[in-house]
């Protein structure tokens, strides 16, 4: 046999056998016989360069690393895809469609799964792959043919008959769950950073500019559109042209259907939707087309971006599964033990989660939640993600129960568990963990809202020894600050003012602030509203803050006992000399006599300072402004009242003096 029969033949059947093995993922020869074949035809092509042809499955790799990549005006623009996310905006899109053809409601309708990957533009001509290309901006996109060319299930020739001459296919690079997990394994372990998800792994890897590096991807594709530029399709649905590529040798996505009705795809929408999680890759919705192709051609598209006969039936986004790698546990302020699950990042709902909380123990446990699961993991909107459970069919026996420590993860202490309650605590109040969490909480925006005082810097400082515990931070300097890593000069002066300024808060916020267990922003109110001062507080007994409206015994103890805690009591008086507000200014009396009225002070009271008179009108529930309006409530004057007064009585203001204020706010028998 010639040198060219023999690589033609060679290059017929490893071309089958990619087919075999990629496209209908039914090997048709074993590996190794693959292997031989491929390197024959190699040493064949290398011995006669001549015989090497574009389309060779050796060339499927380019030899040398690109420069840059080149642009490729798309021959016919690349559209995307209007969202539907219920039945509703499904039923709404057919409407639109059967006011402008009112065959658009009974000519049926093809579903497809809706890949997650990257789009891509396949150009053939004559039969043969010559160039493909990204998206990019929908006409020009960025050519990738060489990385392109490395995907095991494109065809570099088209099989079967019927192609136009020149087309465009258009189809998804998507990465598999098992090749992206690889994928992801192998960069961790490199110190790189692992991808978010698998859309943006497969638009990274076809990117390269080594396309080495691309087929060392195992990238997949499917295809799903076709633009014929020259001759025409010879089909007259999209159900058939799907049929087609499929004939071309091209991979087409499973689990596609047709349906006579809407109503019959809303159900099959369902369907989808139950299995959709059990697929190899990742799909984020179904794709909904009109199947007759003259409907296509009439209806057209949106200002020339989305198709009107198409549609991407969207998934609830808020769902994803990962692998839970690890349970840790986490110490509070309080010292409550806290396990959470370290994820393997993955996106759900538009973010990417890397841990999520687990409770505690108890719930780790109905759940059936081990290290090591596949596991389910939702978020609702701006909120916390959270493990739902464990995929048990994908459990190969590997996964360990989690049991939670009997000493604090951070400083050792044997922890204790309170009968009736879930939750154990580290009891050392000098926990690092503890203390940590502590600082943190303080600064925190809700409690003492010092800027800039994150978990990132709390830490910096601790490990500096610079703090130990919430009074210090009233004795930083800024010089010390600047001598720390990542502390600019103004960021340091910044926050030495934002401490300085925290001094001011009241009474109730700085309770908050020192996380007393039990002690959360309302009982820290009511409990400064009905003491005043830190030091009322303190001495109370018991029974005192018991009958305080709204605190039951349990947050009463927990109060009592804070205070009697040696350190606490300590770090009070350091908190007091620091000079810390300690008081709880008057809170207006919602029903008082002056309640919602705009009062403004005129002329010298008899008695009364402004300032006093400011303070009962505020008190008893009023405003006080500096000038007479058609808004203004009362009018309080004294002697040598000007022309506030005049003004006034000339809008019919009322007007009172003092006696008549101090029998307002008198208290009522
Ligand atoms: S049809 C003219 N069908 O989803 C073709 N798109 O969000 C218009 N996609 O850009 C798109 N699977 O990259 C279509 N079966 C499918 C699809 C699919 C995935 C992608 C495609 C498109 C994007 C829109």
């Amino acid at each position: 046999m010639s040198p060219a029969k023999r690589a033609a033949e060679l290059r017929r059947l490893i071309d089958r056998a990619n087919i075999a093995y990629y496209v209908h993922d039914a090997p048709d020869i074993p590996d190794a016989e693959f292997d031989r074949l491929f390197r024959e035809l190699q040493s064949l092509e290398a011995a006669h360069p001549e015989l090497t042809t574009p389309d060779s499955p050796t060339q499927r790799l380019g030899a040398e690393p690109a420069t840059a990549l080149r642009k490729h005006p798309h021959l016919r623009p690349m559209l995307s895809l209007a969202n539907a996310f219920n039945d509703e905006e499904l039923l709404a899109w057919e409407d639109r469609n059967a006011r402008l053809n009112s065959d658009a409601r009974h000519s049926g309708y093809t579903t497809e799964i809706k890949i997650d990957g990257a789009a891509v533009n396949l150009t053939y001509a004559g039969g043969t792959f010559v160039t493909g290309a990204t998206r990019g901006n929908g006409t020009v996109g960025e050519d990738v043919t060489i990385n392109l060319r490395t995907i095991p299930g494109l065809p570099l020739v088209l099989q079967g008959s019927g192609h136009p001459p020149l087309m465009e296919i258009r189809g998804e690079v998507y990465f598999s769950r098992a090749a992206f997990d690889r994928l992801n394994t192998d960069r961790e372990q490199a110190g790189e950073p692992p991808f978010a998800n698998p859309r943006n792994a497969a638009a990274g890897s076809l990117r390269q500019l080594d396309a080495r590096i691309t087929r060392s991807r195992r990238l997949g594709l499917f295809a799903f559109h076709v633009e014929a530029i020259e001759g025409e399709l010879n089909a007259s649905s999209q159900w058939e042209v799907l049929d087609q590529l499929a004939a071309w040798g091209l991979p087409v996505a499973p689990h596609r259907a047709r349906h006579p009705d809407l109503a019959a795809v809303q159900k099959a929408v369902a369907t989808y939707e139950g299995m959709i999680r059990t697929l190899p890759f990742e799909a984020d919705g179904v794709v909904v087309k009109l199947d007759s192709l003259a409907l296509h051609d009439d209806l057209g598209t949106v200002g020339g971006r989305e198709p009107r006969w198409a549609i991407a039936r969207k998934f609830a986004p808020e769902v994803a599964v990962t692998r839970l790698l690890e349970i840790r546990v986490n110490v509070g302020r309080t010292g409550a033990l806290t396990p959470y699950a370290v994820l393997e990042p993955v996106e759900v709902g538009g973010v990417t989660v890397s841990s999520a909380t687990l409770h505690n123990e108890e719930i780790i446990a109905q759940k059936d939640v081990r290290v090591g699961d596949w596991v389910e993991i939702v978020r609702a909107v701006e909120v916390i993600p959270k493990v739902m459970g464990p995929l048990r069919d994908r459990r190969d026996g590997t996964a360990v129960e989690f049991v939670m420590p009997e000493e604090c993860p951070v400083c050792g202490t044997a922890v204790e568990r309170p009968a009736d309650e879930v939750i154990r605590y580290c009891p050392n109040v000098a926990c690092p963990g503890r203390v940590l969490e502590g600082i943190v909480h303080f600064a925190s925006r809700e409690a003492m809202d010092i800027r800039g005082l994150g978990y990132e810097r709390v830490r910096q400082l601790l490990d500096a020894t610079l703090i130990g515990d919430v009074a210090d931070l009233y004795e930083l300097q800024a010089e010390q600050l600047i001598e720390l890593e990542r502390f600019a000069e103004q960021s340091a002066v910044l926050l030495i003012k934002g401490i300085a300024d925290s001094k001011a808060r009241p009474l109730s916020t700085l309770l908050f602030g020192l996380g007393i267990h039990h002690v959360g922003k309302t009982v820290a109110v009511l409990l400064a509203r009905r003491f005043r001062t830190m030091a009322a507080l303190q001495e109370a007994g018991v029974e005192v803050i018991n009958a305080v409206p709204g605190v039951g015994p349990i947050i009463a103890e927990a109060v009592h006992r804070f205070f009697r805690t040696p350190g606490n009591g300590r770090l009070v008086e350091r908190l007091v000399a620091l000079g810390l507000g300690m008081t709880e200014p008057d809170a207006p009396e919602a029903d008082g006599p002056f309640a919602g009225m705009k009062v403004v002070l005129t002329g010298t009271l008899p008695t009364l300072s402004r300032g006093e008179a400011t303070d009962l009108v505020q008190r008893a529930g009023g405003y006080v402004s500096g000038s007479v309006s058609k808004k203004t409530s009362l009018v309080i004057a004294g002697s040598d009242a000007g022309s506030k007064l005049e003004k006034a009585t000339s809008l019919g203001i009322p007007v009172i003096d003092e006696d008549e204020l101090l029998r307002r706010v008198a208290p009522r028998p």
